[in-house]
């Protein structure tokens, strides 16, 4: 008999992040996996190497007017403007259920719009059991700072993630935002501040126009593009942020195959995310882990985790 990993028609799938242990490396991206439980008859949420949860903020939050969501060429534009029941509901109404199903790796992710509310949040949250780490969404608007993005701002992004290391007690991955002119220093910041790990990226700012009604597609006018139309963009920052830091990566951005998480594992990230895939297949996740074990069988590839920052440039 053998076991995963010693022989490569059946491929060892597992990587380790930030000293969490994953069974593969395909986690579902916030907000387009709702609070998991919603998923569980659709995905066997044990079969992920895990999943993030909705941005989660100190208060509930109803969001953004519609409509919200517009499909464009390869990809898709959103905005919900964060819509959540909040930190202490989630712990009260969700996490209890999540933690009836054995082995699902929970990622707790964590938004606001002042220092202060990053850092009650994360307090809240520090009361749960069945979390495995914090991702923190910097893509939004510092009101102290006239509405610039905390991940958009190097002084904001070192205040933001200095004050969530310090109240944490979880490991904090920071999930950088794309809009910005050097990845690699934001993710340098992230890491000099205290981040476990970094995830990317989050969606880039974009809009749609109705050339008929002359009106924005989005009620909000300016939305965030994810998809397949944003896959190259957010390699290429893969790569530049993983080659400015030392602590683990973790890719996305328009991920659909498994062919894809290969590329973002070969650009440097340990594991990546799946979000706007599971809008066009709620199925996609578990989908790509069975497609990635049959990839690494059919290329002999042992141990998937090997393919971390292998890029070959000659
Ligand atoms: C409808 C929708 C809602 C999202 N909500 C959140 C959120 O609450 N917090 C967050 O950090 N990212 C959020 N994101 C961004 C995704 O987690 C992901 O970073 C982005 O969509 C890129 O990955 P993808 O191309 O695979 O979708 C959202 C994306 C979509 C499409």
């Amino acid at each position: 008999m053998t076991s995963p990993g010693n022989d490569k028609s059946s491929p060892d799938l597992s990587v380790s992040l930030a000293g969490i242990p994953l069974k593969n490396p395909i986690i579902a991206a916030s907000g387009t996996f709702g609070y998991g439980v919603e998923f569980e008859d659709v995905v066997h949420l044990d079969k992920l190497g895990g999943f993030v949860v909705k941005g989660l903020s100190r208060e509930p939050m109803i969001g953004n007017p519609p409509p919200r969501l517009w499909e464009t060429a390869a990809g898709m534009l959103n905005a919900i403007g964060l819509q959540n029941i909040g930190a202490a509901a989630f712990l009260e109404e969700k996490l209890p259920k999540l933690r009836q199903i054995k082995n699902v790796v929970v990622f707790a992710n964590v938004f606001g719009y002042t220092r202060e509310d990053y850092e009650r949040t994360i307090e809240i949250l520090n009361d749960g059991d069945g979390i495995a780490a914090y991702e923190l969404n910097v893509s939004c608007p510092n009101t102290a700072h006239g509405g610039l993005q905390f991940g958009s701002d190097p002084r904001s992004l070192d205040e933001v993630v200095t004050t969530a290391k310090r109240v944490a007690r979880r490991p904090l991955i920071v999930k950088l935002s794309p809009n910005v002119t050097s990845i690699a220093q934001m993710a340098h910041i992230s890491q000099e501040a205290g981040a476990d790990a970094l995830s990317l990226v989050n969606t880039f700012v974009a809009m749609a126009i109705d050339a008929d009604t002359r009106k924005p597609r989005i009620a909000n006018i300016t939305a965030g593009l994810s998809g397949p139309a944003i896959k190259p963009i957010a390699l290429r920052m893969v790569y530049d942020a993983a080659h400015a830091v030392s602590i683990p990566v973790i890719g996305m951005g328009g991920i659909s195959t498994a062919a894809d998480v290969a590329e973002f594992m070969l650009a440097g990230a340990t594991a990546v995310q799946i979000g706007t895939a599971s809008y066009w297949d709620p199925c996609a996740t578990e989908k790509i882990v069975n497609d990635l074990q049959s990839w690494c069988a059919d290329r002999d590839i042992a141990h998937l985790a090997d393919l971390i920052g292998g890029l070959i440039v000659e």
